[in-house]
Parts: C-alpha cells; structure tokens; sequence
C-alpha cells in the first residue's frame, strides 16, 4: 500500500505529490554512483556534516526524515501530553494528527488577540508551548503571510513564550518571484524552529528534510533515546544529497521543475478561470483553494465530481475542528501534466453547471 492510490477514469487534484516522470530518477542514481562505504556507516546525530553545511548552520541544522517526522520530533521534544498547541486555520490537515498525539489539544489561533487568547488558556492551567503554521505558499490556499502579519506573529510569540512551528515545505518552489523571508530567518532563530523538506523539489520517497533551531534544540534532538541508539536518522539518503547538492544537481532540478510547476499552475488557473469566479493564482506551492458558488459544498460536490471524473479535497479538512472551509476546495496542480489538468477543470465546471 502506498499513499498514493490511481483510481482509473478519475483526474485526481486531491494530491500534493510530484509529478512522477518529473522524479530524478538518472541524476540521483549518479550522485549514489560515486559514494564508498562511508554512506554506508551509522550517521552523526545531527546529520553529515556535508549536507549540514549545505543547508547553512551547521549548529543549527537538524536532518530528519522528512518534514512530517520533523514535526514529531518537535512535538514530541518541546510540548507535553495534555498541552494545547496552536493551529493555523486552514493549514495542513496531516499535520493535525502528528500534533495531537498523546492526547494533546489542538485549538485555531483566533484572528486577533492572540496574546489574550495564550494567557486565558494559561489561566485555566494549561500549557500552550507551541504554534503551527505554513506562512509560505501554504497548504491549502498557496497564500502567504504578509509581512507585518509575519513580524507582529514574532512578536508576540516572543512575548508569551510560545515557539513557533514554521512548516516552509514549499519555500523553493516559488513562480512570480523571491518567496517572502522565512519567520526563522525575520526572527534571527528563537521563538521560531522550521520545518523544510526534500519530498516537493526532490523526491518524497527519499524520506529527507531537515530542521533549523537553536543549538539547545538541536542538542535535544540528538539525545532522543532512538537517535542516539541509531545515529543520524537517515544517513545514505543524507549523504547522497550532499553529492546531489555539491555537483550542482539539485539546484537544476529544482530550476527544471520550478519551470514545470508554474506552467501546471497556469494551465489550472486559466482552465478554472472559465467556469469559476474569484480563482486565486498561487505565487508559489502545490494548492489552487477554489472558492465554490453560493450554496456549494465541497463535502456534497465530490460525489458527482468524481462520477464525472475529478476529484479534490473539501476544504473543511484543513480546519483542526472542521467548523470553517465547506465552500472551498483544494485542487493540486503539482500530479498531472497541463493537459490533464485543463481537463479536470472541464470537468469540474460541468460539475457544478449540472448540479441538480
Ligand atoms: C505543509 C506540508 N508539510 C509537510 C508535508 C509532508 O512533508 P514530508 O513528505 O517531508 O513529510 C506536506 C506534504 O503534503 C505539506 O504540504
């Protein structure tokens, strides 16, 4: 069984996955062909210092086993079972089951009064220790946190003693331009850890990212029981990256697929843009959020969109309670090449225009 399941007849936008003949199958296998032994070998805790070095501070880096395991990590090193953590909403829905474990409590960061909101949960004698977020080309809505939003988030995180989880899987993949700066980077390291990923511009089944944090975090991670009995946590494919990175590979990789993924983007939109009205474009990420005509629910629609041969994930999944999101769908235009995709959007249109 893999994450993935191909159901015949049916363009399936519900997907955050590559695009699978754009997965550098040659080009990985040429930066394993030079490796010795070494690769072979348990790892330093931290990582290999190749690609420690690769990613910026070495001190400050942790390599993990993709963004999802850095999440668990986190979560698991700097919350308790019982806490509360903070939530973006909408924001990544597997994200919410890796946060709740152990009987942790998840709660939607409120609009405004963040602060307030922090200290009347302390009040009631709960700990509120993190904060959840993808502040860059997020998933499900390919949005952005503006900046002053991004600099006043710091603040009172800084404030109230919350750290900030910044999930910045799909920084790289940005099409109109520079992705805005990183919370982690904006706050110069604490309150903020970050998440990043090889599984968007790589490959996903490399099981690959890393963390940044503080040095006293980095430490933390690297003394959890199964990292110090196994070593790094996943060496071979870490050390191969850092041949993939060093002779250049990476970085014309994800040039390649940038170019590809933009156009994908641009096949959607404009395909959407024919049947529905206030369709965003995405400067960046996998997610086109589809708001649906009044009186449509994604939940209700899917039904007779995948009879018509196409599917997508209804937005209310991407709220931790599910009260908000029933008007709104997140369509991937990262799985399918741009024909397939001005297809589903066909498909989509009639749809809705045929609803009864
Ligand atoms: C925001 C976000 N974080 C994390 C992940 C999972 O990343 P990884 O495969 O590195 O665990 C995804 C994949 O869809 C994602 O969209």
């Amino acid at each position: 069984m893999i994450q993935f399941e191909h159901r015949p007849g049916i363009l399936d936008l519900s997907w955050g996955h590559p695009r699978p003949d754009l997965l550098p199958v040659r080009e990985w296998a040429a930066a394993s062909a030079g490796l010795d032994w070494r690769a072979l070998t348990y790892g330093a805790a931290a990582g290999p210092t190749p690609l420690l070095e690769s990613l910026g501070d070495p001190d400050r880096t942790f390599v993990t086993g993709g963004a999802s395991h850095g999440l668990a990590l986190l979560t698991e090193l700097l919350s308790a079972p019982g806490d509360v953590i903070l939530v973006d909403s909408p924001t990544y829905h597997l994200a919410f089951p890796i946060l709740a474990t152990g009987g942790r409590t998840l709660r939607h960061i409120p609009p405004s009064g963040l602060a307030g909101f922090v200290r009347d949960l302390r009040r009631g004698g709960r700990r509120v220790p993190l904060l959840y977020l993808v502040p860059t080309f997020g998933n499900p809505t390919g949005r952005s946190l503006p900046f002053e939003d991004r600099r006043a988030l710091i603040e009172v995180a800084r404030a109230e003693g919350v750290t900030i989880v910044e999930d910045d899987t799909y920084r790289e993949l940005t099409y109109d331009g520079p992705a805005p700066p990183s919370l982690w980077e904006m706050a110069g390291g604490a309150p903020v850890v970050r998440l990043g990923s090889f599984a968007k511009t790589v490959a996903p089944g490399l099981r690959l990212g890393w963390i940044n944090a503080q040095p006293d975090v980095v430490r933390g991670l690297t003394t959890l029981g199964y990292v110090h009995s196994g070593g790094g946590v996943n060496h071979t494919a870490a050390v191969t990256m850092a041949v993939f990175r060093a002779g250049g590979g990476y970085r014309r990789h994800v040039d390649r697929v940038r170019d590809v993924y933009r156009t994908q983007r641009d096949a959607l939109v404009t395909a959407l843009r024919e049947g529905f009205a206030g369709v965003e474009s995405p400067a960046g990420g996998w997610f086109v959020w589809l708001p649906l005509p009044a009186g449509l629910t994604g939940s209700g629609l899917l039904p007779a969109a995948e009879q018509r041969g196409v599917s997508f994930v209804p937005g209310h999944r991407f709220w931790a309670d599910g009260s908000a999101g029933a008007s709104r769908i997140r369509l991937s235009f990262s799985h399918l090449p741009a024909d397939d995709l001005r297809r589903a959007a066909e498909r989509l249109t009639e749809t809705v225009a045929r609803r009864p």
